[in-house]
């Protein structure tokens, strides 16, 4: 590392201090070490300021024009792996306005006019956050896709739905994935919502106050992309609401996606047998010599606590804090860093391995037929006849309780057996007893029949397309 005598913070703040700065506090406080990949933003923030300090005439046209050549250098450096980044230089701001300053001379030191770390870091934030998020919604849109197009393939596929993971009536495949698709289409909007209310500029909030210069505020949140200033300078400084809010939304996210990993996992398992993972998505076993692990799910299960611990991370470092800024606020970065890691990880293996996996219709048909998964069928069936619902409910457990007495399925009964329990049952219930006929009959909006199911999927595809 550098010397500390030499490049430190001390050239930014040195005026009021009588000593540098301890080591371990120099590295204590410092936040370079994670902070640099905001640089493209921050780089993209100091731009747009300076571009409006010519405008509003705080800096002359060939001074605005040295640092914007400037900053493209520093870009330049950072993106060639050859910027030396420097602990003494705290952050990612003094680290690139040193080096600015290094570049251009003295100019360079005027970058700073009218603003402060404080909303900086609130503008770096809230750009990174809007890109990232843009970035999840696009591997949400892919991974939906994926699904949609399994569902397509297996809107006839018959498998069990289960309560309480006990065999409970037959679904579709398709109608499964489509639910799936649905939990990921709030986890889009929800983003997306959390970006609409992120979407405005801090910068000219200065520390806390505002500042004493002629800024253009519109000006520069319209050059960023932003939909307007935000309107409280204080607030813009204290605020990191939106980081809250994008790690909750990505702990739902994570939470769906732990929910779909473990079906897989028991999906692939040997009892299950319903769904092949490509090889390329599991690992084996350095002993058995038999084993193909689902580690891509598993893994993903496993991430997705860190999504929960870090919404919890950041709503514990916000509680309390008074306004305006605190250096607490710095430790905001790598939680949130991880979050969005893990977001996209996650959603990019989802994605990637969904349109891959491998549907075993026999499987599911075979595990479909256990569990007297048509019993709500044949009380159903009683109640057309006239019965009462819980009389048919009750009807219909003793017929079941003989079944598993004589070991057999409901749709294998003889229809003299049937009728032992109820006169009135006549050949036209095994129609309703078969899978397929139990599936078909749910067709209604949002039911599983195959026709609801494939239209669930084109009313998806139009949603996709228009995306
Ligand atoms: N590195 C700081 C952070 O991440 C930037 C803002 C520092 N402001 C200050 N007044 N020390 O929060």
């Amino acid at each position: 590392m550098s010397d500390p005598e030499s490049k430190t913070g001390q050239e930014m703040w040195g005026g009021r201090f009588d000593e540098p700065t301890d080591t371990f506090v120099q590295r204590f406080t410092a936040s370079e070490a994670f902070d640099r990949r905001l640089a493209a933003c921050d780089i993209q923030g100091s731009r747009a300021h300076a571009n409006m300090l010519q405008k509003t005439g705080v800096l002359t046209q060939d001074e605005n024009a040295a640092i914007q050549d400037g900053l493209s250098t520093v870009l330049s450096e950072i993106d060639a792996g050859q910027f030396q980044w420097l602990v003494e230089r705290e952050d990612v701001h003094m680290n690139i306005e040193a080096r600015l300053t290094e570049l251009i001379g003295d100019t360079g030191k005027k970058l700073h006019t009218g603003r402060s770390r404080n909303d900086q870091v609130a503008t770096d934030l809230r750009l990174y956050l809007r890109g990232e998020i843009d970035n999840a919604c696009g591997e949400i849109s892919r991974l939906q896709t994926a699904l949609v197009m399994q569902a397509e393939r297996h809107a006839d596929t018959i498998m069990p739905g289960f309560t309480h993971l006990q065999v409970a009536q037959p679904v579709t495949f398709g109608h499964h994935l489509m639910a799936w698709y649905e939990m990921l289409d709030r986890d889009y909007l929800r983003l997306l919502d959390c970006r609409a209310r992120l979407n405005v500029c801090p910068l000219g909030a200065a520390a806390l106050a505002g500042t004493t210069f002629p800024i253009d505020r519109s000006a520069t949140a319209t050059a960023m992309g932003f939909d307007s200033p935000t309107r409280n300078s204080l607030d813009s400084v204290a605020d990191r609401d939106f980081a809250i809010e994008f790690c909750a939304a990505a702990a739902l996210v994570l939470n769906h996606l732990s929910r779909m990993s473990e079906e897989l996992v028991l999906w692939t398992s040997a009892q299950f047998g319903f769904v092949a993972l490509p090889d390329r998505f599991c690992t084996g076993s350095s002993i058995m010599p038999q084993k193909k692990n689902p580690d891509v799910p598993e893994l993903v299960r496993g991430k997705s606590g860190r999504a929960t611990g870090n919404l919890v991370a950041l709503l514990t470092l916000m509680k309390s804090q008074p306004l305006a800024y605190n250096k607490d606020n710095q430790e905001d970065k790598e939680t949130l860093f991880d979050s969005i890691d893990t977001l996209n990880d996650c959603l990019k293996a989802f994605a990637d391995m969904i349109p891959a996996i491998e549907a075993i219709p026999s499987r599911m048909r075979e595990a479909a037929l256990q569990g007297f998964s048509t019993a709500t069928d044949l009380a159903d069936y009683l109640v057309r006849n006239g019965m009462p619902f819980r009389d048919a409910h009750e009807v219909v457990g003793h017929v079941v309780a003989h079944c598993i007495k004589a070991d057999c399925d409901l749709a294998t009964l003889p229809l003299e057996t049937l009728k032992s329990f109820h006169a009135e049952i006549e050949e036209d219930v095994f129609e309703v007893l078969t899978l397929d006929g139990s599936v078909a009959a749910r067709n209604h909006i949002g039911g599983t029949a195959p026709a609801q199911v494939r239209t669930a999927i084109s009313m998806a595809k139009a949603a996709l397309a228009s995306r």
